[in-house]
């Protein structure tokens, strides 16, 4: 059995074992029932998804805080900073003149055109406004595309290491999610052989990719982005393209998939290059003959995004000086890093071509990234997320650092690391 076909099977078995203990549950019950005490209920087994470590690291750093511990925060996936001014001054003009009730269910008309606009700008792809649908973050865009495109047990592939919501989402809908592994050997992006190979194997229904990619950073080349998306087109396979680090690179700039193929679903967010994770905005391009399915679930899922997100959301277009300042820290901070790491010891590195991590190897000094990352926080006051997240199989072996903090944050990060004796006895 390969290892996919391990994982599904894993999968399906808990999610028997848990709806037989249901069925057991119920058979249990004799006495009499009434409609006012209702016994044994239990949590569906599609609800029984991974918890998000990062969280879990998240509390333990607040916990040291608590008690006087400086902790630098290079976990949590997010910009340091607020949302640019120019979203918040149109938050500001809003709230005194507009009711701020529901909006049209795939967003308002000027922020639709806007993000249409942008694809010109950046890509000098035409895309319609009527192809953008405007949602609660990219987070709600997966839900509205994986209903919209796949029924259940259909397979979507999915790279390894990997942004886990991704599976979550996927399993609670009744999807699987195969996984194809990459790493050094293949730039951490899927080859397309790799995939070929895959939908030989078990027939697959969606390819997932993100570039840049969350863990790692690397961006996928356009060759190869253009060849998956070429395949997909001739397989039936739909192509996903997570776009939401987009703006956030620094070496070449990104490419969407929408200047290989219109039948692609393209999904972006203004958590990240806008610095907007709180206000839950993000949007969708489909192809047309998609826009009405979206539409409808949207309406029925969601009703709209919030109305004063998508104003923020458009004003922050007006706030690109903001965000490229932000980016050049992030610069800044990618280059300290790149120098300061493989210093202390950590060399390993994914190329970190975009957003703002660096994923890095830490098998010579560890075989438990949990543990190791718990006596990183505790011994040295540095916050990082280990590789499980990303990477049930091998993710053990991996950690993830944030560089989108201050510079004096970064450096300080960079000097307890250097100085810490779990990472300079591994190396003598
Ligand atoms: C690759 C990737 N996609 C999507 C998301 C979800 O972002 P949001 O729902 O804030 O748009 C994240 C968050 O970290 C991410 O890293």
């Amino acid at each position: 059995m390969d290892r996919v076909q391990y994982g599904q099977r894993k999968a399906f078995a808990v999610r028997e074992a848990l709806a037989e203990g249901r069925r057991a549950m119920a058979e249990d019950e004799t006495g009499p029932k009434t409609a006012r005490a209702p016994k044994h209920r239990a949590a569906a087994a599609r609800s029984d998804i991974a918890s998000f470590i990062v969280m879990d690291v998240m509390a333990a750093a607040a916990e040291l805080e608590s008690e006087g511990r400086s902790v630098i925060h290079m976990e949590v996936g997010q910009p340091g900073t607020p949302a640019p001014e120019a979203a918040l001054s149109a938050v500001r003009a809003a709230l005194n003149a507009e009711t701020l009730g529901y909006t049209a269910a795939l967003g308002i008309d000027a922020l639709r055109q806007r993000i249409a606009r942008s694809y010109r700008d950046r890509y000098g792809v035409e895309v319609e406004p009527s192809r953008i649908a405007v949602c609660t973050g990219s987070s709600a865009a997966f839900i509205l595309a994986f209903l919209a495109l796949f029924d259940t047990g259909a397979r979507i592939a999915l790279a390894s290491p990997g942004y886990p919501c991704y599976r979550h989402i996927l399993s609670a809908l009744g999807c699987h999610s195969p996984l194809i592994e990459t790493g050094p050997e293949t730039r951490w992006m899927p080859t397309l052989d790799a995939v070929a190979a895959l939908h030989r194997n078990v027939g697959l229904d969606g390819l997932l990719i993100a570039s840049p990619a969350n863990p790692t950073g690397t961006v996928i080349e356009p060759e190869r982005l253009a060849e998956l998306v070429r395949y997909c087109d001739e397989n039936g396979i739909w192509f996903i393209s997570d776009e939401i680090y987009h703006g956030l690179t620094y070496e070449a700039p990104a490419r969407t998939a929408l200047e290989f193929s219109g039948d692609t679903v393209v999904i972006n967010s203004f958590s990240k290059y806008h610095a907007m994770t709180g206000w839950r905005v993000g949007w969708l391009v489909v192809p047309p003959s998609l826009v009405r399915v979206i539409e409808r679930l949207a309406q029925n899922l969601f009703i709209s995004a919030p109305a004063v997100s998508q104003i923020a959301a458009l004003g922050a277009f007006d706030g690109t000086d903001e965000l490229e300042r932000n980016r050049t820290t992030y610069a800044r901070n990618r280059a300290l890093l790149l120098e300061a790491l493989p210093e202390a010891g950590l060399t390993a590195l994914a190329p970190a071509d975009g957003a703002f991590y660096l994923y890095t190897d830490v098998s010579a000094f560890t075989d438990d990234a949990r543990t190791f990352a718990a006596a990183m926080l505790h011994e040295i006051g540095v916050a990082v997320t280990p590789g499980l997240d990303f990477d049930e199989r091998r993710g053990q072996h991996f950690l993830r650092f944030c560089y989108a903090g201050t510079e004096a944050d970064m450096a300080e990060a960079a000097r307890r690391l250097k100085a810490w004796p779990r990472l300079k006895n591994a190396q003598a």
